[in-house]
């Protein structure tokens, strides 16, 4: 055992952003299989629930002194076995910047950025964690790649970074904002963001240390105070023994690798998300911002999150890009960047992003008697974001106004926002520098509500022959006529999809015009992922055309190419019957799919899929596609129709008759069950053509080298 003797070591806090790392380093170590998750996933069910006793006397004003004392005072101790050892904050240390690349080496660059390295000079000895819950504690193996001299290692959960939040920052507001909540009893801070009060968490950090750095001893002294909770420790342990090649690989293989992980679909490390806000393209990424609780596994404390992707396939989860402030938490909204210029934001150097977001006063106690505004946040880089300071730009105007949407409007060099107002309202406003508004008029959507989008489409792929369309939250969306001024629908509302799941939409800004895609995501609402350290996830996103149709115009949506770039095994198929007890997929495994069929009904009443067990079924007599409960209309022509189905851990993206028809849906499918089965009622419908692959996970590509992974670089 490494003894520890009442060290008192500084903290440094390094923005690890930024740092252009290689992460090579990953590759093989495939044997040792760690399964961390489970056990985090048991204790989560039965560790303490919230007490708020607790929680005032462990979140006082000063950092929290654990253990022995109690009370509040300026360090935190931490025993390692039968010796202690304190932390004081004292002020920050330099370290030399090759020392740190090399270290961060080593660590997987989806952590990285809640890394703050502990050291006392040349003594660096501790790597201390802040801002870490659960599923961050899964790469503890890797920090003490970090600091290769430790003495001791402590990871602390939230409480490291309600700490953080105290000391370093000692901003009045924020502190004020915890303790406001915690008094409140409105936060539960925990490993997983859910019913464990600080004491807990003080006791993960103490257990942590003690297995890291006391080894066997301890962990039988473990077992014997606290039996399950022993045997993740256990696994800690065992990792930290093992080579720094096959901790990384314990790393990256657990996280984003749960049960109910989606393995192509973007979910936030950690957290709760819902709306995915600010999609725009900027300087060769493309940036996801989502709806995020940073600090628990339920809707709360909405921030802006943030992801970047080059391809829209693999995603890397950067810094949150818009906390919530005193005007409001910060609901959802719409990125563009500015071109010309005409918010000053930009630089000689780099254009603005400028984020319009909703500020929704009264949300939080910081913000308590104001309403929900209208606000802007700009970054030159993409990854730091400023808030104007002379937010809000658009006042409060009914209700819960929110959820705005802008987009630049060429012809008359100004900007367009399409805002929800209330009830089924919506309204269009104009600005020439996204820094004042004035309103054009209301739009009315029957039905409808929230997250606009306005845009226009070419029709048929002309782009001479322009329509606009206008989306509610679920996608629906009324096609119309634009001028600068008065957008005149001239549909009825139009359904975007049948299945339980789509929400939210919005399509991205500034795509290059030499692609001139209109690609769209949705929040998938309403999954459910037992157990999991996230809540929520996106879809996968979605080109879409105006096509059209004897009824009249249609927006079809189909899959992103880019899809191709998680391509496995190929399947084909050609003028196959699909007979009664023959299995033509009986081969297929892996449960990651894209699967593209044209079938002949050929006189059959009904004919489907079964997809890892959930039927995806084509009903000829009805005329009817059903899946999961829910059903759509669908033509066939000459008894023919297309099916494209997406199928990941935990949904099912379905795209009939060329994307006219689509059914997203969530799914919660056996984990055991991958297969894939065709099914008829027995009058032998005939596959003309179908291909399947099998896909990749887009989140541990890196380890099956192929470019653009989610973990590289
Ligand atoms: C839609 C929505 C938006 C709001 C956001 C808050 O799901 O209710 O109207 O801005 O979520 O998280």
């Amino acid at each position: 055992m490494r003894r520890v003797k009442q060290r008192v070591y500084t903290i440094i806090f390094w923005s690890i952003l930024g740092l252009n790392l290689k992460t090579g380093l990953f590759a093989g170590a495939e044997e040792e299989k760690v399964t961390l998750t489970r056990h985090f996933a048991a204790l989560g069910k039965d560790f303490g629930t919230k007490s708020k006793e607790k929680a005032k006397i462990l979140s006082g004003p000063t950092p929290v002194l654990m253990l022995n004392d109690k009370s509040p005072g300026r360090a935190w101790q931490v025993s390692l076995g039968d010796v202690t050892f304190k932390v004081t904050i004292q002020d920050k240390v330099e370290m030399r910047a090759e020392e740190v690349l090399e270290r961060l080496e080593k660590v997987p660059p989806a952590y990285r950025h809640m890394f703050r390295i502990v050291s006392e000079g040349e003594k660096a000895g501790v790597a201390f964690c802040a801002d870490l819950s659960g599923a961050a504690a899964h790469g503890s193996q890797d920090y003490l790649n970090m600091v290769p001299n430790a003495n001791a290692f402590v990871i602390v959960h939230e409480a490291g970074h309600i700490l953080e939040q105290r000391t370093t920052s000692s901003k009045p507001e924020t502190l004020n904002k915890w303790k406001e909540a915690i008094a409140k009893d409105k936060i539960s801070v925990s490993a997983y963001g859910d019913g464990v009060a600080h004491e807990d968490l003080a006791e993960f950090a103490y257990i942590y240390a003690m297995c890291l750095d006391a080894g066997e001893t301890q962990l039988g002294e473990l077992k014997t105070l606290s039996p399950q909770r022993s045997l993740l420790w256990e696994d800690i342990l065992q990792i930290s023994k093992s080579s720094p090649a096959k901790r990384a690989d314990a790393v990256t293989t657990e996280f984003y690798n749960e049960t109910y992980r989606p393995q192509f679909h973007f979910t936030p490390k950690i957290n709760w998300t819902n709306d995915p806000n600010g999609l725009v393209y900027y300087s060769g990424e493309y940036h996801l911002f989502f709806q995020h609780n940073p600090t628990g596994i339920n809707w709360g404390n909405m921030t802006w999150g943030h992801a970047v992707s080059k391809d829209l396939v693999h995603w890397t989860q950067v810094d949150n890009a818009i906390d919530p402030d005193k005007l409001g938490t910060i609901f959802s909204g719409s990125a563009v960047v500015d071109w010309e210029n005409t918010s000053g934001f930009g630089t000689a150097d780099a254009k603005a992003l400028v984020c319009i977001y909703t500020a929704a006063g009264g949300q939080s106690p910081e913000s308590t008697g104001r309403p929900f505004t209208q606000c802007i946040a700009y970054s030159t880089d993409g990854r730091k974001f400023i808030k104007y300071d002379k937010n809000p730009v658009l006042g409060h105007i009914v209700g819960g106004n929110r959820d705005p949407k802008v987009i630049w409007y060429a012809p008359e060099k100004k900007w367009i926002m399409a805002l929800f107002l209330d009830g089924d309202t919506y309204a269009l406003f104009e600005s020439k520098d996204l820094k004042s508004w004035t309103k054009l008029h209301d739009v009315k959507f029957p039905g409808h509500g929230e997250c606009p989008d306005f845009f226009p489409m070419p029709v048929d792929g002309n782009k001479k022959n322009q329509k606009w369309v206008f989306t509610a939250a679920n996608g629906d969306y009324l096609i119309g006529s634009f001028d600068g001024k008065t957008f005149n629908p001239e549909s009825d509302v139009i359904r975007a999809d049948y299945g339980a799941n789509y929400y939210a939409v919005q399509t991205y800004s500034d795509v290059p015009a030499s692609d001139g895609r209109r690609i769209q995501i949705a929040w998938m609402n309403g999954g459910k992922y037992p157990d999991m350290p996230f809540n929520q996830q996106m879809s996968f996103p979605c080109e879409m055309s105006v096509r059209t149709f004897p009824e009249g115009f249609r927006i079809c949506r189909l899959p992103v190419r880019e899809i191709e770039s998680i391509y496995g095994k190929k399947h084909t198929w050609k003028d196959k019957t699909v007979k009664p007890g023959e299995n033509l997929l009986k081969d297929v495994t892996g449960g990651l799919y894209d699967i593209q069929l044209q079938v002949d009904l050929a006189g059959a009443k009904e004919f489907g899929i079964k997809c890892r067990g959930e039927a995806v079924t084509y009903s000829a007599e009805k005329r009817m596609l059903t899946c999961l409960g829910k059903d759509a209309p669908i033509d066939a022509a000459n008894g023919r129709i297309t099916l494209r189905i997406l199928l990941d851990r935990t949904c099912m993206e379905v795209f009939a008759n060329d994307g006219k028809v689509v059914m997203t849906s969530c799914v919660l499918p056996n984990p055991e069950n991958a297969g894939l089965e065709l099914f008829s009622d027995g009058d032998s419908p005939k596959i003309l053509s179908m291909t399947l692959y099998e896909l990749k996970s887009a989140w541990v590509q890196s380890r099956e080298d192929s470019p653009g992974s989610s973990v590289k670089e």
